[in-house]
């Protein structure tokens, strides 16, 4: 692995741990990707153990959306927004997605190796299935390959950089383990060149409720623009949610979205306060006005120097462009090692004689099926010696049994905690002890490559 870090403390003998999580440029930032996002990402970058990767998502971006100017709009709000936070790009690896060809090029890689049955599992594709047949319609219907491929572009963002964490919101915790089991795929076939990232969730960082109490979030239309000129935040705050108490009613801070905003802006201290004004019966006209302040005064500063920055394009794209040269001296020589690997060779080196035949010989792993004294049908997955690597629950039948099997082999399950294999949310079977998802995935792996 060639040596990376300009900026990791050179006497240092912690072990570095790599960061990467991008946003993508299809929205306005709000406060909440600001308190769960961008925030934490900010803070973890200044630890002297940690190489950070952050990173513009605007190939995501074209799934979302077919509109150019909310992509370059957004884009350039998003990289102000990091900028304007305190980001110090001298210390981080900050870079817009498509400044990096090679995370295109990763992803074919990664799909030559990518289950099918995998994808179809991804739960924004399944949901956009389960939505077109309630509706009566054709499954796919409107479904771009965009949308199907998602987890493996994001794939490639996380395995080129070789990150071991990856800080998500719950929602991405599935595309995590995609990547996962993709590298370890890709790992068996064709040697160790992958980290198997993890997801970070922070459970001490918010997420914000919007507007409306639910998590806020573009795609229900009730965030706060971080960004919002000073009248226009007030306004929104002014429009939350908020129940009929009367002003020295006391009010539940519990489940109060106002309360859970203020949280996240204040200092423990204050936050105290509140919740004393909150059991003393504050008004929710006052409540709110004591939010716009304390909000302001923590973004106030930000937005001034995002409104400096927003009206310099020019600079923000030179240090895109810096940010580019940094990560790619990392991407092309590893994509280099890559091409290589997978025998996309010169044909002038050293040809290898023998075209098809696995380095390793030996037995295979295999499904056994078997029926227990209690009557239900199993099944176990053995290594090439015979040793345990799954154990399977019982089914009812054979052809349960057996029907599982041939779903497992498609690479279509999932994994869930440490040991459980889970099909359609379903757990069909556990990891022997010593056993972890990477030892499942070769396995399988190695199955579908026999
Ligand atoms: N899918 C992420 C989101 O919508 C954005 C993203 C793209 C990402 N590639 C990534 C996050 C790689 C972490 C790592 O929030």
């Amino acid at each position: 692995m060639p040596a990376i870090s300009p900026s990791a403390p050179s006497a240092s003998a912690q072990p570095v741990q790599r960061i990467l999580t991008g946003i993508t440029t299809s929205g306005t930032p709000h406060l909440g990707n600001y308190a769960g996002a961008l925030r934490p990402a900010i803070e973890a970058s200044l630890r002297a153990d940690a190489e950070s990767f952050y990173f513009l998502a605007d190939y995501h971006a074209l799934i979302k959306t077919n509109d150019p100017a909310r992509v370059q709009r957004s884009t350039l709000e998003i990289a102000a927004t990091w900028l304007a936070a305190g980001l110090d790009t001298d210390r981080v690896w900050f870079y817009r997605q498509s400044d990096i060809p090679e995370i295109t090029e990763l992803t074919w890689l990664l799909t030559c190796v990518a289950g099918k049955g995998l994808l179809n599992r991804a739960h924004a594709y399944k949901a956009a299935v389960d939505k077109n047949t309630a509706d009566g319609e054709d499954p796919d219907a409107g479904v771009n390959m965009g949308l199907f491929m998602y987890p493996v572009l994001m794939a490639a963002d996380i395995l080129m950089f070789k990150a071991h964490s990856v800080p998500v919101g719950r929602d991405q915790i599935q595309h995590i383990e995609m990547a996962r089991d993709i590298a370890a795929r890709f790992n068996h076939l064709y040697g160790e060149h992958f980290v198997l990232p993890e997801a970070a969730i922070d459970e001490s960082v918010a997420t914000l409720p919007g507007l409306d109490g639910r998590k806020m979030s573009k795609s229900y239309d009730n965030t706060i623009p971080l960004f919002a000129p000073a009248a226009e935040l007030k306004k929104l705050i002014f429009s939350i949610v908020t129940d009929s108490k009367l002003p020295g009613e006391p009010k539940e801070t519990e489940g109060s979205a106002l309360f859970q905003l203020y949280q996240a802006f204040a200092t423990p201290e204050e936050t105290e306060t509140m919740r004393a004004a909150f059991a003393g019966g504050i008004a929710w006209g006052e409540a709110k006005q004591v939010l716009f302040e304390r909000i302001d005064r923590a973004v106030a500063p930000m937005r001034a120097r995002y409104e400096e920055l927003i009206a310099q394009p020019a600079l923000i794209e030179a240090r895109l462009r810096e940010g580019a040269e940094k990560a790619r001296a990392i991407a092309t020589p590893f994509l280099t090692e890559l091409r290589h690997a997978v025998g996309l060779r010169r044909l002038d080196t050293a040809v290898e004689a023998r075209a098809g035949v696995k380095a390793k010989a030996g037995a295979l792993p295999l499904f056994k099926q078997y029926r227990e004294a209690d009557g239900r049908f199993y099944f176990k997955l053995v290594d090439g010696h015979g040793h345990l690597i799954l154990q399977s629950v019982g089914f009812d039948s054979p052809k349960g049994a057996g029907q599982t099997i041939a779903r497992l082999k498609q690479g279509e399950a999932m994994m869930s905690g440490a040991a459980d294999v889970v099909l359609d949310g379903a757990v069909v079977g556990t990891l022997a002890d010593g056993r972890d998802q990477a030892a499942y995935a070769a396995a399988i792996a190695e199955l579908a490559a026999a």
